[in-house]
């Protein structure tokens, strides 16, 4: 990978892959989503390459963060030490969606949600309900609703926000990076500031507004 690009996205000289380097959350949105969590225990899942457990770190009192594939994990332990923030974060291996592995998680405050949206094929296409994501957006959410009502999801833009009726009351937040649509993100509970559609942009200059 181009360290200058990892450098740009994430701030800082860490490790990545091109799909890691690809999920990876940008870093002004990471710092950005992480200040809803200030001094809270919380979980993550997925953790990918560690970018966004980094900032939750950062934010947070500690974070629990969940990961099925070793070589990822691996990437986000070495960017986690790197950044000295190991004594802040527990790795999980294993499947979240398993109910043993979240029933060994400690007590949490909140829960961060980023699912594997780079679904590839002919099949192709950006849904919520009986998604086609790693793990399935609509039964993590579901999940760990379950465990707490304050849950923070990023979805893609291309989501037919039609889909989304009938979650419980949430925020949905439209990230932007230079004008362009990036992401959304969905805060339930105690991390909404209003159940109404807000958004965040970062200028192409690096600056950052609500
Ligand atoms: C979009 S990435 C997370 C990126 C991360 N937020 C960041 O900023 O670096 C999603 C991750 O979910 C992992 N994953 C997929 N299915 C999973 C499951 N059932 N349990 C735990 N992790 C899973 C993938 O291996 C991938 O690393």
């Amino acid at each position: 990978m181009d360290q200058d690009l990892i450098v740009q996205k994430f701030n800082g000289a860490y490790i990545a892959d091109e799909r890691t380097f690809v999920m990876g959350i940008h870093h002004g949105f990471t710092a950005h989503i992480s200040g809803r969590f200030a001094g809270q225990r919380i979980l993550e899942t997925c953790t990918g390459g560690g970018f966004t457990t980094m900032a939750l770190a950062r934010a947070g009192a500690h974070v629990t963060t969940v990961e099925i594939d070793p070589g990822h994990q691996d990437q986000a332990k070495q960017n986690v030490a790197s950044a000295g923030l190991s004594g802040r974060v527990t790795f999980v291996l294993g499947d979240i969606l398993d109910s043993r592995i979240l029933a060994a998680i400690p007590p949490i405050d909140g829960a961060f949600i980023d699912p594997d949206w780079a679904v590839g094929g002919p099949d192709h296409r950006y849904r919520f309900r009986n998604s086609n994501t790693r793990p399935p957006a609509d039964k993590l959410l579901n999940h760990i609703l379950n465990k707490t009502s304050n849950a923070a999801i990023i979805l893609p833009p291309l989501i037919d926000v039609r889909e989304l009726g009938g979650l419980p009351p949430h925020e949905r937040e439209a990230l932007y990076l230079g004008g362009n649509h990036e992401l959304y993100c969905l805060y339930f509970g105690n991390l909404m500031r209003s159940a109404d559609e807000t958004e965040f942009r970062i200028s192409t200059r690096g600056q950052t507004g609500a």
